[in-house]
Formats: structure tokens, sequence, C-alpha cells
């Protein structure tokens, strides 16, 4: 912040805090909670990433600061990156790839178009477009499915639980970019993963999730790859960070896992983004990418 921003007065919890009275605006991640509360003075609280859910569950949150998220392009160009390298890497196999040439094996299975393969996407806001544009971009037959309808050129909108159904069942890479809310919780479940297609080229679903780890329940998850019921996952997110070491996702064949790195938070360009928001609520502008607490996103 001192780098970008050498005007601002920046204070550092918890040791140089100073007379937190005169602390105004305040920048955090995963804040401990009571810490926000403590601060008299507060008018904006501010994310330092898209998701918002490590700031909300803190039950002292004071309830009249307006919270402001991370929409960047650094960001969402991150996400996309990851979004696309994964779906690429399960259609054109790359990890059957890797494993034949360190055995030596020259299998030149046959391979597929990107329109053979259905993406759906759950959570269409700033990630969620930006992946599927790019996909569709690619070829891919993309869909995203929202709480509310959106009009994105050449990929389907699937809207509210009434449509989820038909949202699954014509999706063979399913890919995760909801935030953590009541209503998200535990949606990538068996019953859900049985409910996805098995007309695409590997004959079973694959799942990414880059949302949030609470979205996931790993033992169905592992249960449908032992089954053959999803053909592969990948997972950047989970209910515990890091992952414990005797989980067995670390080890399964199936799983392509990494630690919650989809999307990292650049500390220049977010602390950029801080700055020039606390600079345009200073002039009187309206705050951008509001936190609606009610929604939980
Ligand atoms: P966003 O712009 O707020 O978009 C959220 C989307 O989810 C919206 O399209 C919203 O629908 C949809 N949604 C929310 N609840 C829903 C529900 N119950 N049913 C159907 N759709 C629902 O958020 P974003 O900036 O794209 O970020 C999305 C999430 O990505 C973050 O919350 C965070 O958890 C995750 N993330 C992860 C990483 C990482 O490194 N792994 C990095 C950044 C972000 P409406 O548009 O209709 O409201
Ligand atoms: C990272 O997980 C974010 O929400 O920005």
């Amino acid at each position: 912040m001192r780098k970008v921003a050498p005007e601002l007065d920046v204070r550092v919890w918890p040791d140089r805090m100073g007379d937190i009275s005169e602390i105004e605006y305040c920048a955090a991640w995963l804040p401990p909670p009571g810490v926000v509360k403590s601060l008299p003075k507060l008018k904006v609280i501010m994310s330092l990433g898209a998701g918002v859910d490590a700031i909300l569950k803190d039950p002292t949150l004071p309830e009249n600061v307006p919270i402001v998220r991370v929409n960047d392009p650094d960001l969402t160009g991150r996400m996309t990156e990851y979004i696309v390298l994964h779906v690429l890497m399960h259609h054109r196999q790359q990890r059957r790839l890797d494993e034949n040439q360190k055995n030596r094996v020259w299998d030149s299975f046959p391979t597929h178009a990107a329109r053979a393969l259905s993406v759906g996407i759950m959570g269409m806001g700033v990630m969620g477009r930006d992946s599927a544009e790019k996909l569709r971009d690619l070829g891919f037959r993309v869909a995203g499915w929202s709480r509310t309808r959106k009009d994105v050129p050449g990929v389907q909108s699937f809207a509210g639980e009434s449509e989820f159904d038909a949202f699954l069942g014509r999706t063979d890479v399913l890919v995760s970019l909801l935030p953590a809310t009541p209503d998200t919780d535990g949606i990538i479940n068996r019953g859900n993963i049985s409910k996805l297609s098995r007309n695409g080229p590997f004959g079973a679903p694959i799942v990414i999730n880059a949302g949030r780890g609470r979205q996931q329940v790993a033992e169905d998850i592992l249960a449908a790859l032992d089954s053959g019921e999803l053909h592969a996952a990948t997972l950047d997110v989970f209910v515990q960070e890091p992952l414990p070491p005797d989980s067995r996702l670390w080890t399964h064949p199936k799983v392509t896992l990494t630690p919650h790195c989809a999307a990292d938070s650049d500390p220049e360009t977010i602390c950029a983004y801080v700055a020039s928001n606390i600079e345009k609520h200073r002039r009187g502008e309206p705050l951008q990418n509001l936190v609606d607490r009610a929604r939980g996103y």
C-alpha cells in the first residue's frame, strides 16, 4: 500500500494500529472475529479478494458498514487461465499423455474436437462470464447457471432452481465459480453428480471446482470417482485449507489438486484497486462492487 499509495496513512493489524479511532477504511481477507467491530470510525470494509465469505462469517461484523469486493481484470484473467487450462487438460487427456511419456508408451489414442464437450459453469458473475466467453471462443459448447438469467452471446443461460436439473443434464464438464453461501453449500454432491450428462466423449462427467471448498462434498466426489460415475476432478478449494495430509484427495489418481491458487490476488494490483476505491469514496463517488449481505455475495 505504501508503494502504490504513499499518501495514505496505512496501519497494520495487530501491531501497528496506532489510534484506532482514526481508521476509516479496512482492507481484509481473513479478519479474526471482532477486529473489524473494534474500529469505531470505520466507513468501508474492503475485501482483498472476490469472495467475501471469510469476512461475512464474523458474527460481530458491524451491520451498517458497506463491504466492497474485488472485481479486477487481473484477478478475473487469472481465473480464466485456470478454468481454460483445466478444461483443456481434461479435454486433451494431458494426464494420460504425461503418464505415457513417463512409461515411454507411444499410445496415439483417438482425440475429439472441443465441440464434442459441453461445459457448464455454475456462477455467471464476473469470473464465470469471462471463462464462459473464452471457452466458447475455443469451440466448447458452453452454458451457464446463475440465480438470474444472463445474455451472453453463444452461451446458453439457465437460471434458478427450476432450471438446475436441465443445466446438469446437458453438462459434461461442470465448473463451479459460485460464491460460498448457505444456498451453494454442498451443491457438488452425489445426487447432483448423478444428474450430469453421460453422453460426452469420456462417458462420465468431469468436475472442476474453483469456487469454494464448502460447495463440494469430498466423500461424494471420491465415491463417484471410484465407481466411475465421475471421470475426473480438478479441485482448487477445500473445506479445510490447507488440505490435511491424510485426505484421500491428495493421492486419488483421478484428482488434480491445486492449493487455492486459481486466481491469486496480486498484492500491487489489489492495493492499487483498494487505494483507488478509497480515493473515489473520499470524492463522494458511489461505491462499486458492493456486497449484498442478504444474498451473501
Ligand atoms: P460474482 O460476480 O458475485 O458472481 C457470482 C455468481 O454466482 C453470479 O452469477 C450469481 O448469480 C451466482 N450465484 C450465486 N448464488 C447462486 C445460487 N444460489 N444459484 C445460482 N447462481 C448463484 O462473483 P465472482 O467475482 O465471479 O467470483 C465468484 C467466486 O469465485 C467468489 O465468490 C469466490 O468464492 C471464487 N473465487 C475463487 C478464487 C480462487 O482462487 N479459487 C479466486 C477468486 C474467486 P446472479 O448473477 O444471478 O446474482
Ligand atoms: C479468492 O479465493 C478470492 O475470493 O478472491
